[in-house]
């Protein structure tokens, strides 16, 4: 059974994460009406992963006889100046969820609640590597700033995301 400390603080977490399923989404329709359909791709790809962390919370929450409350999804940006900056947004977006997570394994470590210290590892993990993806497009389009070839070419590889 999760404490009632734990079980508010995942609920949060899932909150968290529909917030950044929403902010994603929003980059996608942003990025759809600008007519560069590759990122409104990656967005919406990124718009469901995030809904799946959410689930994974829940899922677990339930399976600890805890209760899920869905709380209201505060409002996200609409707008963003170029590709470059809704990475850079994403990337100061995903190590905010990064720290949120760690204080998250410190609070089931001080409880010695290692069955939630387990499965917060596999978030652990997995803000490595969206922090890590970030920094690449980020990176990538610092090199490509000013040339829409660039610009064209990583709209196309970013359509082809799985
Ligand atoms: Fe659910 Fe992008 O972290």
């Amino acid at each position: 059974m999760l404490s009632k400390k734990l079980e508010e603080a995942l609920n949060a977490q899932v909150n968290a994460e529909f917030w950044s399923a929403y902010l994603y989404l929003s980059m996608s329709t942003h990025f759809a009406s600008q007519g560069l359909s590759g990122f409104a791709h990656w967005f919406k790809s990124q718009f469901e992963e995030e809904q799946e962390h959410a689930m994974r919370f829940m899922d677990y929450i339930v399976s600890r006889g805890g209760k899920v409350e869905l709380k209201p999804i505060a409002a996200v940006d609409t707008k963003w100046n170029s590709p470059l900056h809704a990475f850079e947004e994403t990337l100061k977006h995903e190590k905010i969820v990064s720290g949120l997570i760690y204080n998250l394994v410190a609070m089931a470590q001080e409880e010695k609640d290692y069955a939630t210290d387990l499965m917060l590892q596999w978030f652990v993990n997995e803000q490595v590597e969206e922090e890590d993806t970030a920094q690449g497009y980020v990176d990538a389009l610092k090199l490509i700033e000013g040339n829409n070839v660039g610009v064209y070419m990583l709209n196309k590889e970013l359509g082809e995301r799985k």
